[in-house]
């Protein structure tokens, strides 16, 4: 299984820490955000991972990130020429990279402790599919992909941001997805918002009935706002302390 982490984006609602970086080179508490999503690939045992951005910042990723021989696994850089084209059209970009392997897609500015390599290795003997990852937030789901699965873990519907939530499941930025996953992306259309959305491609598995979720207990998505990446940074350096993450 490959890995790929995500980190374009113009994170508008940050400015103007981000007038001059990326989002995902900010501090959260004692390292740079994109440190935390790369540790959870080594965590998983991934070896071989791509990091996506945009072009005004992928060079100061690689003077950070280097080989990726800090995190014992190999990186590879990638370009997403429009830094908004949206989550699938970033997850496109590793379509030779995969050479037809399953993936672990990662939002680079979700930080959580789970240990995925179990899981990993389940859907690594899945034949096809997805796996989605959430997370019970009784009051503010809404503000996230909203999942609703039965009592199998089997997802039911995925809905972006809803006025009125099916559940209290926020969809988090932690995907596992076969090798259809390029074909299905091929077959999207702009949202809204012009994006080329993870919800839409996340959906199409759940029509064929082959999305499945698995509940974690903690995870934040530091990169939504002010308050949230101070929060971010409270929270990391509680669990840093207590020897959780
Ligand atoms: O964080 C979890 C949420 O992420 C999910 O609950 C939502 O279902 C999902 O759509 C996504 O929502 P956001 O609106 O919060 O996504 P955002 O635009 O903030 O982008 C998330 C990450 O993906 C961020 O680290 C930047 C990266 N990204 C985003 C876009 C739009 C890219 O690398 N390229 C892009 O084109």
């Amino acid at each position: 299984m490959k890995g790929v982490i995500l980190a374009g984006g113009l994170a508008t609602s940050l400015r103007p820490l981000t007038l001059v970086t990326n989002k995902h080179l900010l501090p959260v508490y004692n390292k740079p955000m994109i440190y935390y999503p790369l540790e959870a690939m080594t965590r998983a045992g991934i070896k071989d991972v791509l990091l996506t951005s945009s072009i005004d910042h992928s060079g100061d990723f690689e003077t950070l990130l280097k080989s990726g021989e800090e995190f014992d696994l190999q990186l590879f850089y990638a370009i997403q020429d429009n830094p908004k084209g949206g989550i699938s059209e970033a997850i496109l970009l590793a379509e030779d990279f995969s050479k037809g392997d399953k993936l672990l897609v990662l939002l680079g500015d979700n930080i959580f402790n789970a240990d995925l390599k179990t899981a990993r290795e389940m859907f690594e003997k899945k034949t096809k599919g997805a796996m989605v990852f959430g997370v019970r937030m009784p009051t503010e789901s809404k503000q996230y992909g909203v999942i609703e699965m039965d009592d199998n873990g089997k997802v039911l519907s995925i809905e972006e941001k809803p006025e009125n939530p099916k559940s209290d499941i926020a969809q988090t930025g932690i995907y596992m997805y076969d090798e259809t996953v390029f074909g299905k992306i091929k077959n999207l259309s702009p949202s809204e918002r012009g994006e080329l959305e993870v919800t839409d491609l996340n959906n199409i598995y759940v029509k064929e009935g082959s999305a499945t979720c698995e509940l974690i207990d903690w995870w934040i998505d530091a990169g939504t706002s002010h308050d949230e990446l101070l929060r971010a940074n409270n929270l990391v350096a509680e669990k840093v302390r207590a020897g959780e993450l």
